[in-house]
């Protein structure tokens, strides 16, 4: 059902630091900063030849990586975001196998502009996986 790994997050506190050390020390692409309000973060996309990073850094005061930028203070990485190419579908299939999806259970549209759902880290070894409409 998953397809493409479309990129790994990673939580940052100074995403304008993080963007100069992947843009100066390790040399890749990065995109200009991008405010999401509704998702509560700033991010950054790199570009690698077979994925992207995203950099997320809070944004408001209820950002959702608040807490976990709490917990890991210098940063870590936060998500993995697989494609699929149905997200109702996957999402129906997911939820009858008991995978807890977070929210309305509802896709938003995310960061690329396309639907994206959230999956309960506990349901998948301590990590949060995002699904994007690919
Ligand atoms: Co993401």
């Amino acid at each position: 059902m998953i397809g493409r790994l479309n990129h790994v997050a990673i939580a940052v506190r100074d995403i304008a630091a993080a963007s100069q050390l992947y843009r100066g020390t390790l040399g890749a692409t990065v995109s200009d900063p991008e405010a999401l309000p509704e998702h509560g973060v700033t991010v950054v996309f790199i570009t690698l030849p077979n994925t992207k990073i995203e950099l997320l850094e809070p944004l408001g005061a209820d950002s959702p990586i608040a807490k976990f930028l709490e917990k890991n203070p210098d940063g870590g990485m936060h998500h993995l975001c697989y494609e699929v190419d149905d997200i109702h579908a996957a999402r129906d299939r997911l939820v009858k196998s008991g995978a807890r999806v977070l929210g309305s259970g509802e896709p938003k549209i995310g960061a690329h502009g396309k639907p994206v759902l959230f999956l309960h880290p506990k349901d998948f070894n301590g990590t949060l996986i995002e699904l994007e409409q690919a």
